[in-house]
């Protein structure tokens, strides 16, 4: 009992420790991963922009999840390694090919994503509702250039 209790404890305080390192080398080990979960941390983020518009009540709610994906935003070039096309990815080869243009597909969407946040700030729903649209078709522009089915 005392040991389990004490095992428990240790476990618990290894996990705090590990889970930013975890991250970091999940990145490394298995990109493909990692950037399916930054993909799916858009979609989140997405959707909860899209709830403050259908909620047409006050838009500062939407500046976090546009925050988020900013800092996604900044991200995705380095989950795409050389190597990274093969196995469970939709990744199209394209990618590798013209990574100067993938990166700046990247970097229009963390444009979009900063005029989110400024339209949250703002208070003006008309503005959020526009920068809104822009993202999605910065979302868009990359995955009918570089995301298969
Ligand atoms: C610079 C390019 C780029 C941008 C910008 C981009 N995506 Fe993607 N997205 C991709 C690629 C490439 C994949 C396929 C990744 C794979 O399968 O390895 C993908 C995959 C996804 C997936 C599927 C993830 C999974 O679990 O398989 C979702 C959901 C997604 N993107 C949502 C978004 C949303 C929402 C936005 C904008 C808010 C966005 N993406 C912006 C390139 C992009």
């Amino acid at each position: 009992m005392t040991v389990s209790l004490r095992l428990t404890a240790v476990a618990a305080l290894a996990a705090a420790a590990v889970a930013v390192p975890l991250a970091m080398s999940m990145a490394q080990s298995d990109p493909i991963a990692a950037r399916k979960a930054l993909f799916q941390s858009n979609r989140t983020a997405m959707g909860a922009v899209k709830a403050v518009i259908d909620a047409n009540g006050a838009t500062a709610g939407a500046e976090a999840p546009a925050l988020t994906m900013v800092a996604n935003a900044q991200n995705i070039a380095a989950l795409f390694p050389a190597g990274s096309d093969k196995g469970d990815t939709k990744a199209k080869p394209e990618i590798w090919a013209k990574f100067d243009d993938f990166k700046s597909k990247a970097a229009n969407f963390g444009t979009a994503a900063e005029n989110i946040a400024a339209a949250a700030k703002s208070g003006d729903m008309n503005k959020l509702k526009a920068a809104f649209g822009a993202a999605g078709g910065a979302c868009k522009a990359c995955h009918d250039d570089y995301r298969a089915g």
